[in-house]
């Protein structure tokens, strides 16, 4: 008997000393703001105090976890760059809020907000971001001498990002950029911005391989997400856009020389009242760029004015582009599994360009309606095929 005890004993203790041991190995070095001298009352700007943080957390060469607690934190443009980055992981957790500025002209006269460049394995987790962006919105609208805005969050030539639960509201400009970045996963983020507001996509991707972003809400006034050249291996999936202007790839053909966007998948979509569902869109205008095998997979529309659109003719006030054709040769895209409402006539349009036509374009058992009555479809320039049940009917 006492040996058995001493045996379980031993047992027990063996057992708690794996447990301690694993809790000692993922337990990262904690960087608190508060301990750099942040302020989380929402008027002492604690600019300083993060990048203090920042700059030790990577320093050191372990993995790390930069610590917000809760409260409100009033912080300035601020970029956090990797050139002297020593730790390979660190986790940004934000259980407060991060403030702007009440004058809208300190940030937007900065391009960005919060920015992350040349940086590796950077995780924000939590938080939320206020932009304060709705003056400077009022200011655009009234047409006066503006400034330009901030994106709220952007990473630039960084890679194995994520970004998990966290909340941007009213963005001066994007909410958030991805922009020559790899490896990138943005989960359970929510974009909150006025219907009406002036250039505050939601999550902007380009000159980026391997995005994922998933289980979002996205509340805005232009693109739920916008798909820049350059685009390649990216996933979308479970998200809700609206209002907005719905997903985008696109505009394209900016410049003459410009990389495709291609491999895209965007599943189980649902927008609501957005002035466009799925959109590709190019200037009309000479380009080296392409898009190229995008996926468009199960998708609710409700009330959607736009719900499936292909305009390549794009020439905004007739400047730069008049009597010109696109150069953006568009190839292999699949529309399947979409329903809902158009809230206009046309549900369906394929308007592609007279020198490079779409080809490829694949539309399976989708049903479109407007107002419970039949919906129209328009195609010009458009090759391709439908399967199953498709319903406005096809003009491809
Ligand atoms: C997204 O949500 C689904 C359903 O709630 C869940 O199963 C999945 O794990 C989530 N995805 C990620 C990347 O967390
Ligand atoms: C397309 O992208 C997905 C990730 O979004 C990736 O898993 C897949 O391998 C890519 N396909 C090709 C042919 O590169
Ligand atoms: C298309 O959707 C409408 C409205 O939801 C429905 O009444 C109709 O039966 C559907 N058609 C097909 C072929 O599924």
């Amino acid at each position: 008997m006492e040996m058995l005890m001493l045996c379980l004993h031993s047992i027990l203790f063996f057992i708690f000393l794996v447990s301690l041991n694993i809790n000692i190995s993922s337990a990262k070095t904690s960087y608190n703001v508060l301990t750099y001298g942040a302020r989380p009352n929402g008027k002492t700007d604690s600019t300083q105090a993060f990048l203090d943080a920042w700059t030790a957390a990577c320093g050191s060469t372990a993995p790390t976890m930069i610590y917000i607690p809760k409260g409100r934190y009033l912080l300035g443009s601020v970029a956090f760059t990797g050139g002297n980055c020593k730790s390979p992981d660190i986790t940004i957790r934000i259980d407060g809020t991060l403030i702007a500025p009440e004058d809208y002209r300190i940030l937007g006269l900065a391009s960005n907000w919060l920015s992350f460049e040349g940086v590796s394995g950077v995780s924000i987790v939590g938080g939320a971001l206020d932009a304060k962006g709705s003056p400077l919105w009022d200011c655009k609208s009234k047409g006066s001498n503006c400034p330009a805005g901030a994106t709220t969050l952007s990473f630039v030539n960084s890679n194995n990002i994520k970004i998990d639960g966290l909340l941007s509201l009213n963005s001066q400009m994007f909410h958030i950029v991805i922009n020559g970045c790899q490896n990138v996963k943005v989960q359970g983020v929510r974009v909150i911005a006025a219907g009406d507001s002036p250039n505050t996509d939601g999550i902007h991707v380009q000159l980026s391989t391997d995005v994922a972003i998933m289980n979002s809400s996205i509340k805005t006034g232009d693109d739920c997400i916008s798909i820049g050249p350059g685009t390649k291996n990216l996933w979308i999936e479970r998200v809700r856009c609206g209002p907005g202007h719905g997903i985008s790839i696109g505009s394209l053909a900016k410049t003459m020389d410009e990389p495709g966007v291609q491999n895209v998948t965007v599943k189980s979509t649902i927008f609501t009242g957005t002035t466009n569902g799925f959109r590709i869109k190019s200037w009309a205008r000479h380009s080296t760029g392409f898009v190229q095998a995008i996926r468009f997979i199960g998708a609710t529309m409700i009330n959607v004015q736009n719900p499936i659109i292909i305009d390549q003719n794009y020439c905004p006030h007739n400047l730069n582009c008049p009597n010109q054709v696109s150069g953006i040769q568009i190839s292999d895209v699949m529309y399947q599994g979409i329903r809902g409402t158009s809230a206009t006539p046309v549900a369906i349009k394929f308007d592609c360009s007279f020198k490079y036509p779409c080809k490829g374009i694949r539309l399976q058992n989708v049903n479109l309606t407007y107002f419970n009555k039949e919906a129209q479809s328009t195609c010009t320039n458009a090759i391709g095929k439908t399967y199953g049940q498709v319903q406005p009917d096809n003009c491809l």
